[in-house]
């Protein structure tokens, strides 16, 4: 069957544009943190969309939106594609988003062209992907894979000292939590449209990456506890300052990472909150949240060690308590190979280079691999910018990774049987 999906590239990026003024900070920098107005916002404009489109929408009590078109046998596990639309403060406008609003295009320009689904295909838009609100990235798909459990949600707290379960009740999603979790075998498979937030295609002229695997990410936070006082009065050999400590264990995060052996660990301390954060006071307590990721898990496991040694080393030299928690220290992901293959002989019907990569960020698939399988389309960004609002991806790629990921699912709906996910997929030497 020849399929030739009709890309409205304005509509795509006229709603990109729509939905970036869904944001605390004004465009181009995005900050949409899950449950504040900017977020509810965005999602009754996103399932307004949807609804326009003909899906059926369902939401859980996590808020996790399912809209799905339904295919001719909707009784077979449905096929889906998304990503998620939080941004961490002061982001731009096309991560999550591009995969978001690009997994809806595809799904209307499938319609436009007569297609019809066998096996139904469902955009699924992620709550919270991004750890700004509750400090562990994809609580959504983590929850949906079942991999955080109802308890540990219900353990979870903001900034504020806010529980997930008050905000999500504020919210109006008063879902039980036990129903999140999908069931066994709910998805054939999953595909997600993301900008690269990297170089590589750019530089190298590609259009397109396929994505085999990604990378194992991990976070720590780290509590300092020293001694503080006055700014002026306090001699310096009695001093126990916590943020002196943290400025070491800083430079030694970053240490590791450079010197693990390879370019593929990183590790970043992105969050320090200093107590009382005043010019005239000795900082007594310390904050500090870590990110270290590789594509190997063994070396990001070593440099996590490593770390926690040298926060050890630091703190009894300085005289200062401390503790250190693993927020969450999750194995990488590989892509299941019949979605590979479904992405590159899209990418051969359309007529478009691509490369074959790995993912050095997390997204939602990293989860989602675990229970259907799954693999990502990457487009260019310019310069490899990201998380930043400056982040640009161009209307070209963005429609073209469109219309690739309209011919994937396709492909994937018409496909007859569900394969483990388990086989060996297509890999990269890191
Ligand atoms: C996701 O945004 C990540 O931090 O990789
Ligand atoms: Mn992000
Ligand atoms: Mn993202």
């Amino acid at each position: 069957m020849i399929v030739r999906p009709l890309v409205d590239k304005d509509r795509i990026i006229h709603e990109l544009d729509t939905l970036a003024g869904f944001s605390d900070t004004p465009k181009p920098a995005i900050t949409r943190i899950l449950f504040t107005k900017p977020d509810l916002g965005a999602r009754a404009y996103l399932k307004g969309l949807c609804e326009e489109a003909g899906l059926r929408v369902r939401e859980d009590g996590l808020g996790n939106i399912f809209a799905r078109w339904e295919g001719s046998a909707p009784e077979l596990p449905a096929v889906a594609t998304g990503s998620h639309f939080d941004a961490i403060p002061y982001a731009g406008m096309y991560d999550g988003t591009v995969g978001v609003l690009g997994g809806l295009e595809a799904i209307r320009a499938l319609q436009r062209s007569g297609f019809k689904p066998y096996r139904s295909i469902e955009l699924l838009i992620f709550t919270a992907e991004e750890p700004t609100r509750f400090g562990i990235g994809c609580l959504g798909s983590r929850a949906l894979a079942g991999v955080l459990n109802p308890e540990s949600l219900r353990l979870l707290k903001d900034q504020e000292g806010k529980s997930l379960e008050e905000v999500r009740w504020e919210a109006g999603y008063m879902g039980r939590l036990e129903d999140v979790q999908l069931p066994e075998g709910y998805y054939a498979a999953f595909v997600e449209l993301h900008i690269e937030q990297g170089p590589v295609l750019e530089q190298e002229h590609v259009p397109l990456g396929i994505v085999t695997a990604i990378a194992a990410p991990a976070s720590l936070r780290v509590g300092l506890e020293g001694v503080g006082g006055h700014a002026g009065a306090m001699l310096m050999p009695d001093r126990h300052d916590a943020l002196c400590a943290a400025a070491e264990i800083i430079l030694g995060v970053e240490a590791f990472a450079k010197n693990s052996g390879s370019i593929n660990t990183v590790a970043t301390t992105g969050f320090c909150e200093v107590y009382p954060n005043a010019v005239n006071s000795v900082p007594s307590r310390v904050k500090l949240e870590i990110d270290v990721r590789d594509v190997e898990q063994s070396r990001r496991d070593q440099v996590i060690r490593n770390i926690i040694q040298g926060v050890e080393q630091v703190c009894t030299r300085r005289e200062i308590k401390y503790s250190v928690d693993i927020i969450n220290i999750d194995p990488p992901a590989k892509s299941g190979s019949e979605v590979l293959k479904a992405l590159v002989e899209a990418c051969g019907d359309a007529g478009v280079k691509f490369k074959l990569m790995v993912s050095r960020a997390y997204h939602d698939s990293l989860f989602m691999a675990r229970i259907a399988p799954t693999a990502m389309l990457f487009i260019p960004c310019r310069e490899g910018v990201s998380h930043r609002p400056d982040e640009y991806a161009s209307p070209e790629d963005i429609a073209l990774g469109t219309y690739v990921l309209a011919l994937t699912l396709a492909k994937l709906s018409l496909a007859e049987g569900r394969g483990s996910g388990k086989e060996e997929p297509m890999m990269l030497s890191d």
